[in-house]
This record gives C-alpha cells, structure tokens and sequence, in this order.
C-alpha cells in the first residue's frame, strides 16, 4: 500500500551536511585512494564529526534516531562524490544492524555509544568461500567452552575489515539444528588468534577494504552473543539485510546521480559538428533516460527506506526492490555516461571510469540480484493469496491443468 513518505527538517539538514563533507572531503580525494586503494580516514573523521554516524543508532544510545529514510539520503550524498566511500559509511549501519535488531540492552549500551560517535567502525561477517548467497550454508563455528565461544574458520569479503574495531560474526552454533544452526557473535580487533588476512584488490570501490578474516580458536565471553539466546543468528542476517538493503540502493542512487552529473557537465562543454553534444537527440535520449531511471530508483528507495521508518509490515520485498531496481540502474547510468563521454570515457585520467568500475559490485553485494528477484517473488507469490476474488476471471481448474493429451473444454 502507498504510504507518506516524510522528509523532517533534521532529515534534509543531515543530507545537506553529507553532500558538504562529500564535496570538500570525499571528491577531491577520491582518485588518490582509488589509485592507492586506501581508506580515506580524513573523510571518515569529517563524517563523525559532523554526527553523521548517529543517524542509524537510536536517540537511547547516543544516536539521533533519524531512521533508515535519513541514512538512504545521507548514504545517497556521500555516494554521489564516491560510490567507494558511500558503502566506507553504510557498512557501519549494515554491521550494526545485528545489534540493534537483536542485541541485549547490556550489548546495545556497550557498543552502540561508540559507533554513534564514530569511534568504533563495524563490519559484517557473513559470507563464506562456500557460503555467499546460501547465507545459511555457513561453516565457521563457534563452540561453547565454560564462559566462551571458541570461533574457527574464515570469513570472505568482509568490507571495512581492517578499519573496523566490531564485527558481527555469524556462526554455527547448532550444526545439528536445522532452523537455530547459526548464531552471531561480537568479535572485537585484536582478540586473540582474530586476524585480517587477504585485503582484496578490486575492480572498484577501492577505498574501503574489503578482505578475509580468520579465526583461530578466537575466545569471546558469551556475553557477545547477540541477543542472549543461540539460534537466532539466521533470522538477525535477514532481519538486517531487509533494513540495510535500502542503504546500499541509497548508494546505487547516488553513484548513478554522480554519473549522470559528470555526463551532463561533458555533453553540454563537448562541442562536435560546431554544437554541443548535448543538443544532439541521440545524447538526449540517453541523458533524459538516464535521468527518468535514476529519480525512479531515488523514490523506490525513499518509499522502501521510509516504510521500514514507519513500521509497516514486511518490508522484506520492498527493501528488496529498491536494491535491485536501482543498483541495476546505476550499473546501467554509469555504461551510458562512459558512452556519453566516449573515447575519454574509457580512460582512467577521468572519474567517470570509476563510476563505471564502482557500479558492478553494488549489483553483486548485500545479496546478488538473482537473489532479490527470488526474494521479490517468493514474497509476490504468498501475497497472491489475497487476490482469490479474481479467480472468477481465469480459466478453471480443468482448463489450467490441460497436459496435452486432452481436449480442453473449451478447446
Ligand atoms: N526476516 C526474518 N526472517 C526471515 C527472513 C526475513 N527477511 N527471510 C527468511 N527468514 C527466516 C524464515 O522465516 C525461516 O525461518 P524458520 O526456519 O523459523 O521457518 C528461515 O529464515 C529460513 O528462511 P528461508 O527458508 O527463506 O531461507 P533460504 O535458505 O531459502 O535463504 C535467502 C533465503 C533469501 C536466499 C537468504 O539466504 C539470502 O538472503 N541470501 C543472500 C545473502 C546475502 O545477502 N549476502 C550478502 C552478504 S552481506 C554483504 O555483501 C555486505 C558487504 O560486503 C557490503
């Protein structure tokens, strides 16, 4: 059902903020961490102190409780300037997540203050070498010994590894148990046998790192146990997936308004056949296209992010939505605005390239587009049970179910 979308002032003034930080601190950089692919901690600073890290923590635990509409419309700004350093930021709200939804009141005190402040970065450890979109064909384990959790086995792709102090762990807890097998647990830098070991080199968003991290026999107290109780690991992934998933389409909004800012200022200075090329039709239907699919990415992801704001329920299937919607878009505005630039499209002397590069993943992370038109359908198919009043007006039974070798009735 439509709902209100409401954009309050502190939502407008916290995107306002992000779009300053992007423009002074994240743009000017972003080639330099690219080519050296480094975090940009200079940007990272800007952005806690200017209290950007609060807006996913509740008001209770330093946070502004501004919601996930705000955190898709500050993810979205910083983004804008550099898609690398739009997920540098949401990846906090994504390893977070599992705190906020599940965590204890004693977990929540502890960990979500310094977050808020941007002292702490977190990061989210699901996904395995044989685990990426099966997320519950997990193997690290985490056995009880007394008081502790002994954790072994590798984590893969794990943005933010590195710079993050958090991570959320998700193991097996219960390898016996088909629906409470994986539980997930707060890991801290530095706890022993905890190691970052592979940084990835990537095609694209190259200043945040993504990379392995292994556990050996690493010994937590149970009291890092999100939520208290074992088991309920699976249902935290997927619980913080449905609130992230809006973030990381923010992202794909913002990369694909940078794109599609880039193209305009180029078609409008490059001049061929003594005019601009921006007057050319043909460049116009792509500009024009690419603007008509990024503002109707930008309000799936408002419409998605705000629903969760405003309670409704489940917003599993718009939250997957927006993701695929628009991080398809993005990879789509960026190819276009290669074109549009042409040959110097193609070069790395330009940002342009980046843009291009840093679209693919957003297609591919916070669980592929495969698999959100699964998850996008699963949800359709169950919702049609409300819709039986229009079985009147398809064929019957015995006409559905013709199999060839009969005569349907109304054949
Ligand atoms: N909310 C709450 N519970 C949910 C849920 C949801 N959205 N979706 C499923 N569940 C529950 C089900 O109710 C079920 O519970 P019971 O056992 O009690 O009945 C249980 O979880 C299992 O559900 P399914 O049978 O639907 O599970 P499945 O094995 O078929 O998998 C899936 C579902 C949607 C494919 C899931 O595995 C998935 O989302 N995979 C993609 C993983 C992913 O997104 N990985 C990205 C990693 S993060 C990342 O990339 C971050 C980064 O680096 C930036």
């Amino acid at each position: 059902m439509p709902h209100d979308i409401v954009f309050t002032d502190q939502c407008n003034e916290l995107a306002e903020t992000a779009r300053e930080i992007a423009e002074k601190y994240v743009r000017p950089m972003s080639k330099k961490y690219d080519e050296l692919q480094e975090y940009n901690h200079e940007a990272a600073r800007a952005v806690a102190d200017a209290g950007l890290f609060r807006v996913f923590i509740p008001k209770e635990y330093g946070g502004y409780g501004a919601g996930i509409l705000a955190l898709a419309r500050v993810t979205e700004e910083l983004a804008r300037a550099d898609s690398g350093f739009g997920v540098a930021f949401a990846v906090n709200a994504l390893g977070s997540f599992p705190i906020i939804l599940g965590g204890t009141e004693e977990q929540k005190q502890r960990w979500l203050p310094h977050i808020a402040a941007g002292e702490k970065f977190v990061a989210f450890c699901l996904s395995e070498k044989f685990a990426g979109s099966d997320a519950g064909g997990l193997s690290v384990t985490a056995v009880e010994d007394g008081d502790e959790y002994v954790i072994c086995g590798e984590k893969k792709w794990t943005t933010n590894g590195g710079v993050a102090d958090v991570y959320s762990v998700f193991c097996v807890t219960d390898p016996t148990s088909k629906s409470r097998r994986i539980s997930a647990i707060v890991v801290e830098k530095g706890t022993p046998g905890f190691e970052v070991k592979k940084v990835e080199n990537k095609m694209g968003i190259r200043c945040v790192p993504v990379v392995e991290t292994h556990y050996d026999n690493v010994r937590v107290p149970k009291a890092n146990l999100i939520g208290g109780r074992p088991g309920m690991g699976f249902k935290h992934a997927m619980m913080t997936l449905d609130s992230a998933r809006p973030g990381v389409a923010a992202q794909a909004v913002g990369a694909a308004q940078g794109a599609l800012d880039l193209a305009l200022v180029y078609a409008n200075r490059r001049r061929q056949f003594g005019a601009p090329i921006s007057s050319f039709q043909m460049v116009q239907k792509m500009l024009a296209d690419m603007a008509m699919k990024t503002e109707a990415a930008r309000w799936l992801v408002y419409a998605a992010a705000s629903a969760i704001d405003t309670g409704l329920k489940n917003t599993t299937k718009g939250a997957a939505m927006s993701k695929c919607f628009a991080t398809d878009v993005a990879m789509e505005v960026a190819t276009d605005a290669v074109q549009v630039f042409g040959g110097y499209g193609f070069m790395e002397d330009y940002p342009i390239a980046k843009y291009f590069r840093d679209a693919k993943i957003l297609q591919i992370y916070e669980g592929t587009n495969q698999i959100q038109r699964m998850v996008i359908a699963r949800n359709l198919i169950k919702e049609a049970e409300s819709l039986a009043h229009l079985e009147d007006y398809i064929p019957n039974e015995e006409q559905v179910s013709y199999r060839g070798d009969e005569v349907p009735v109304d054949a």
